[in-house]
């Protein structure tokens, strides 16, 4: 019997490129090899860069790198501040959704004003999700206004069962509502940041046990797995300034088919959290011919000096896992 596992190549939409800005922590070409080392071969990468992707005019500068440097596909979200609104009608068609940080996060992009976010919500008009980063109580104000103005919504990295369970809720209503998860936050919790230290910085924050095990019970009822790949170099994790993010695109596959070799998930899961729901929920048509073959039991270390990620660390590493990369395809 043949050992090897095909599945529809990954996408991954929730990563950080840092491309153009930040080169030195990642690039589009650096970042898309690790994608496609870790079995993702399409990326939908978020707007926080040095210079935010508010305009059409940066917008089309970051589409034209990504295009020259990206070796695998990938789609771009817009980003908001509430004041560039009059930039959304000429974008539509070019991203595969808009971004909005209701929490702090890297970039420093946030927005907390009531009507400003509400002006936002009221001004995309448009039938692709607004993603927000939405920490605690504050899905709960998203959730309002894409009620409010019947838009899709998608929260980004659900990490406790408080945020959960408002996304869970608003889905019973009947909204179209969906969320991802991270693998960080699925297999790390408070209480490696003694051993990770700087690495362990992330938002929203490691949680706590309690948090994890209502993830993995609610399974079933999360649309998607995303790596929020966001990588720094060891120095600045290492250095007194607090960055936050960790790499992802390389260990997100590994660590799920752990998963289903322990028996935490299965196959199906996995398909359905990486390709069936992304392709559904951005209305995202991936290439025919995007395959990755996985040897799911495969046994093997995480170490930093095989990463492709420029950043060069993992907060996995050292850890052992069930489920190699054995080959990828792309069609670009
Ligand atoms: C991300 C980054 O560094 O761009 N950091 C993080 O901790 N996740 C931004 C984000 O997704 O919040
Ligand atoms: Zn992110």
């Amino acid at each position: 019997m043949n050992k090897y596992i095909k599945l529809p190549g990954l996408i991954d939409i929730h990563v950080h490129l840092r491309d153009p800005g930040q080169t030195h922590k990642e690039d589009f070409h650096s970042g898309s090899v690790a994608a496609l080392a870790g079995g993702i071969t399409t990326v939908f990468d978020m707007p926080n860069n040095l210079k935010p992707v508010f305009t059409k005019h940066v917008l089309e500068e970051k589409l034209e790198i990504a295009a020259q440097k990206s070796a695998c596909n990938f789609g771009l979200y817009f980003g908001t501040n509430g004041e560039n609104i009059s930039e959304f009608e000429g974008i539509y068609d070019k991203v595969v959704g808009l971004k909005v940080y209701l929490s702090e996060t890297t970039g420093k992009y946030t927005v907390t004003d009531e009507e400003k976010i509400q002006k936002i919500f009221a001004s995309w008009i448009c039938p692709k999700p607004i993603v927000v980063h939405a920490e605690g109580k504050k899905a709960d104000l998203a959730i309002k206004y894409a009620r409010d103005f019947k838009r899709k919504l998608h929260v980004a990295h659900v990490s406790t069962a408080e945020e959960l369970d408002q996304v869970l809720e608003a889905k019973k209503s009947g909204m179209p509502i969906s969320c991802e998860v991270t693998p960080h936050h699925l297999f790390l919790t408070d209480k490696d940041l003694d051993r990770l230290k700087g690495y362990g910085l992330v938002k929203p924050p490691l949680a706590t046990r309690k948090d994890q095990d209502y993830l993995w019970a609610h399974i079933n009822e999360i649309d998607c797995v995303a790596s929020d790949h966001a990588p720094h170099t060891m120095e600045e994790k290492e250095s007194d300034t607090k960055y936050f993010g960790m790499p992802g695109l390389e260990t997100l596959l590994p660590l799920l088919l752990t998963a289903v070799h322990e028996g935490r998930m299965c196959m199906d899961d996995i398909v359905r959290m990486t390709n069936t729901n992304p392709q559904r929920i951005f209305d995202f048509k991936q290439n025919e011919g995007n395959i990755v073959e996985v040897d799911p039991e495969f046994e093997f270390e995480i170490k930093n000096e095989n990463l492709k990620t420029k950043s060069g660390w993992s907060p996995f590493e050292g850890k052992t896992l069930n489920g190699k990369i054995t080959n990828v395809q792309v069609k670009l």
